[in-house]
């Protein structure tokens, strides 16, 4: 039978099964496989445990965990009956999260998956993880599942990396690297792991923003003191800091470091007009991340809007300690910290971006207080040109399997793993699909996912693989 009659029946097996898959969604999504530090390292083991049978259940061969010392478990499946004329496909998708957040703000328990209607017909899955990224796993050990028990093989050879802490910057991807290369070894990546531009409307990411976290910490005192006893005369550690932190911006909300776009890529004359032709309604823009109504967007609306997100850099602060406004006790405050977040545009040198923002950080403290930098977790950006038969057949599958043309996006965010692998594999193409649409909330509390998609998805997973023949 062809290729293409034995496609159609994965896609109908897809459809018969898609309950199934959701319940294995389900079942990986009730393990916390939190990887940052302070959560219980045992559940990301067991998470690992739980995708290495899913895999194996799939129709995975050789599924073990790649062995990293100190590292959180990552679980590799391969199948490769296509033989070894055949193209081999690395795939990827994470099975580490996000800490859960506020209980409180959940609408059902982070790590109790519950069902909801949403916009879609098909409704939404709640819980952490389910859309960032336990979903991505699914999608790509079902599509194998799918070809295997309707009675075909892909036409393709597939290796399945499922990582266990991108979550926290894959911190040891170098080690990975070096030591499983070779059983890495392949003509295609294809993640799992990016958004939607909008729910239903497949979308293919061309480029990748790299971070940089940076924690500051300030001393003032060596002990806090009475206010009133102290306070005029003696600086407190909270004021210098927010000192420091009103330096970062300018009045309109343009980042005030010297130098902080420089290197940032022009837009070829073709990615320019892929990016002003995207659908842009600010609007539902503001609704979907919940600005509140009086807030304006930094640089204006429009396209640039995207342009802002994907293809330049950004800074924010993503964490602050002083002392808790009902700990407030009429004291100067000794100790104060501030996490420093900053994204970095395709195309700038990440140590350059670094040294810049530590120095300005660092630059004249306020009063003569102490001031320490640190910098912590990062990764670079990265970015392709849509270009070749590897992104043809991505579109023809997400055409297919969506129903829908697919757009060419940017990502705002940062996946380590990306950069670093195409370039040892050779600079072979890397394809990054996914599912975080705009209300997905990934990250936050109620992430969710939209099943009308991780359908799709799964089609088109299914159909990639014939495709990438
Ligand atoms: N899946 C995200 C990447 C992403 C972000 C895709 C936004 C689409 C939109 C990934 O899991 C992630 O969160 N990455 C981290 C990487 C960091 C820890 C190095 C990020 O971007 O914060
Ligand atoms: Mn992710
Ligand atoms: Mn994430």
């Amino acid at each position: 039978m062809s290729d293409l009659s034995q496609a159609k029946r994965a896609l109908e097996w897809i459809d018969r099964g898609f309950e199934d898959r959701i319940a294995e969604l389900i079942a990986l999504a009730r393990i916390p496989s939190v990887s940052a530090s302070g959560f219980p390292e045992s559940e990301v083991r067991r998470s690992a445990e739980a995708v290495a049978k899913l895999l194996a259940a799939s129709g995975f061969e050789r599924v073990e965990e790649l062995a990293v010392p100190g590292a959180h478990p990552s679980v590799l499946g391969e199948w490769l009956g296509a033989g070894p004329s055949a193209p081999t496909l690395l795939l990827y998708a994470h099975h580490d999260v996000q800490p859960p957040g506020r209980a409180s703000h959940w609408r059902s328990p982070a790590f109790e998956p519950a069902r909801a209607a949403g916009e879609g017909e098909a409704g939404r899955l709640y819980g952490r993880g389910i859309v960032d990224d336990k979903a991505g796993i699914v999608v790509f050990a079902g599509a194998l599942r799918a070809w295997l028990e309707s009675g075909g093989r892909p036409p393709v050879n597939l290796k399945l990396i499922v990582e266990g802490e991108e979550e926290i910057g894959s911190i040891h991807l170098s080690e990975l690297l070096r030591r499983h290369r070779e059983r890495l070894a392949a003509d295609v990546i294809v993640l799992s792991d990016t958004a939607n531009l909008a729910t239903g409307l497949p979308s293919i990411t061309t480029s990748l923003r790299g971070i940089l976290n940076i924690d500051l910490r300030v001393r003032a005192l060596d002990h806090p003191v009475h206010s009133g006893m102290w306070g005029g005369p003696v600086p407190d550690a909270t004021s210098a800091l927010a000192r420091i932190l009103g330096r970062l911006f300018d009045a309109n909300g343009e980042v005030a470091i010297p130098d902080f776009e420089a290197g940032c890529r022009t837009l070829g004359p073709g990615e320019r007009a892929r990016l002003e032709a995207l659908p842009i309604d600010e609007a539902g823009f503001r609704a979907d991340v919940g600005m509140v109504p009086s807030a304006r967007f930094i640089g204006g609306g429009g396209s640039v809007i995207y342009e802002r997100l994907w293809h330049r850099p950004a800074l924010a602060l993503i964490g602050l300690e002083g002392v808790p406004l009902a700990q407030a006790a009429n004291q100067l405050i000794a100790e104060a910290a501030a996490r420093v977040s900053v994204r970095i545009a395709p195309g700038q040198d990440a140590e350059a971006m670094r040294e810049r923002v530590v120095a300005f950080l660092e630059a004249d403290p306020p009063w003569g207080v102490e001031v320490r930098v640190e910098p912590r977790e990062g990764s670079g950006g990265w970015c392709v040109e849509p270009e070749g038969p590897a992104f043809a057949a991505a579109a023809r599958a997400l055409a297919a399997g969506y129903g829908r043309e697919p757009v060419y996006v940017g990502c705002g965010g940062s996946i380590p793993f990306v950069a670093p692998f195409a370039e040892v594999l050779g600079g072979v193409p890397a394809l990054l699909l996914g599912l975080e649409d705009p209300i997905c909330n990934a990250h936050g509390e109620n992430e969710s996912l939209d099943l009308a998609d991780f359908r799709r998805a799964l089609r088109s997973a299914a159909l990639l693989y014939a495709e990438l023949a």
